[in-house]
């Protein structure tokens, strides 16, 4: 099986748990920015995304690859500050052409947000998010920022890879 884990995220909690499962699992790393990262070449395609403002930020890519992405076996994981729950598998059906969810598991990890690295606008905008925000958990993470960036969440995503591997028949 050839298989590669092809990441996009901005401020590093995405690249930390791409980086950790591919040392867990030995597969080559990606950050979708970079011009080598072609996914033609590979059978087993791992997806990592964060989520920014209720879209996964891989999704451009996604779609300028879709040709690419079909027929080819996958797996995605999302990282965003909402832990999973209905209306975060709505953000992330709602990032892709309709019907390419189905065809990959998802998993769902859980990031960070500093705010001493966001431009203000950023910053802006997660203060009117908590006040807006009728559930306190997320309001108060909106406003003072988070960190759930965890090493072994990424447990069921290793799993899952070893699944597929083993489910290859030799020929
Ligand atoms: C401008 C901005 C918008 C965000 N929007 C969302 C959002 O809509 N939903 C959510 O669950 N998390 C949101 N987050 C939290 C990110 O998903 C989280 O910080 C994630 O860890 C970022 O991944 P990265 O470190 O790989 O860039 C947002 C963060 C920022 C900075």
């Amino acid at each position: 099986m050839k298989a590669a884990i092809f990441f996009s995220g901005k401020y590093g909690s995405t690249e930390q748990y791409a980086n950790w499962i591919g040392e867990a699992t030995g597969l080559p790393v990606f950050d979708i920015k970079d011009s080598i990262a072609d996914p033609s070449k590979y059978d087993y395609l791992i997806l990592g995304s964060s989520i920014i403002f209720f879209k996964l930020t891989i999704r451009k890519w996604v779609k300028a690859n879709l040709s690419k992405l079909n027929g080819r076996s996958k797996l995605l994981f999302s990282v965003s500050g909402a832990g999973p729950s209905v209306k975060l598998e709505r953000w992330v059906a709602s990032s892709f052409p309709s019907g390419l969810l189905s065809q990959m598991e998802h998993v769902a990890l859980r990031g960070r947000l500093d705010h001493s690295i966001l431009n203000w606008w950023f910053r802006k905008f997660m203060w009117v998010g908590s006040l807006l925000n009728p559930d306190p958990d997320a309001s108060r993470d909106e406003r003072y920022g988070f960190d759930y960036v965890d090493k072994k969440t990424i447990e069921p995503i290793i799993k899952l890879i070893r699944e597929f591997k083993h489910s290859e028949v030799p020929v």
